[in-house]
């Protein structure tokens, strides 16, 4: 598969997030070539990543994309530093349901803007972009989890707080994973 191969289609890419975004930088699909251009430097400014190498970074990639309409990974990326870096991402995942006559809803995860970058919007073109693809692609509609820090940012991108979250560790496996 070619390093520029793109996780998703780019007529996905919002025309108006790309617009407005500073000059430089760019909003495309996560690619295969990205674990060089500091996809996870970039999640490493929101939780444990730990020790990946490409090849596992890549067999990662491999996987998702087989799951064809299921992951969607946006980056913005200042096209000016070190040949293309990430400065912001942020993940679709996108589920089919039994419920609401075989109805779709999408799950946003793993948004993260670069500890340099923070404050430019960056993270709220993110989630326009997100929330673009996951209309495009008949989600009905879109949830999160988030602390309560950040919930202020979120009722910015325009969500609305809805129930409570719940979790369960298996504890054998989280620790496996440094979670
Ligand atoms: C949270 C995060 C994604 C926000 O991205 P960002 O690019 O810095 O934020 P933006 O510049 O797009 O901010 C948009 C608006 O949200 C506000 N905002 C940003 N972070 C906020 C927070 N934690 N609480 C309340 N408001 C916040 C901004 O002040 C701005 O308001 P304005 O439109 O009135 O000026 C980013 O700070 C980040 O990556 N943090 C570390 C990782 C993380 O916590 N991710 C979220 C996991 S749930």
């Amino acid at each position: 598969m070619a390093l520029e191969t793109p996780l998703f289609s780019a007529t996905l890419i919002s025309p108006e997030v790309q617009s407005i975004l500073p000059k430089g930088y760019t909003c495309r699909p996560l690619q295969r070539s990205d674990f060089k251009h500091g996809h996870l430097d970039v999640l490493r400014d929101l939780a444990h990543v730990g020790d990946i190498t490409e090849e596992q970074w890549t067999e990662r990639y491999d996987w998702m994309s087989k799951c064809n309409g299921t992951y969607f990974v946006l980056v913005i990326v200042d096209k000016n530093r070190e040949g293309g870096k990430i400065v912001g991402t942020g993940t679709l995942v996108v589920e089919k349901k039994f419920l609401y006559k075989l109805g779709t809803q999408g799950h946003i995860e793993d948004v993260a803007v670069a500890v340099g970058e923070q404050g430019k919007k960056f993270g709220v073109r993110l989630l326009q972009g997100l929330d673009f693809i996951a209309e495009q692609v008949g989600c009905y509609k879109t949830i999160l989890d988030c602390s309560q820090e950040k919930e202020g940012f979120y009722v910015k991108c325009g969500y609305g707080k809805a129930g409570s979250e719940m979790h369960h560790y298996y504890d054998s496996v989280a620790e496996k994973y440094g979670v």
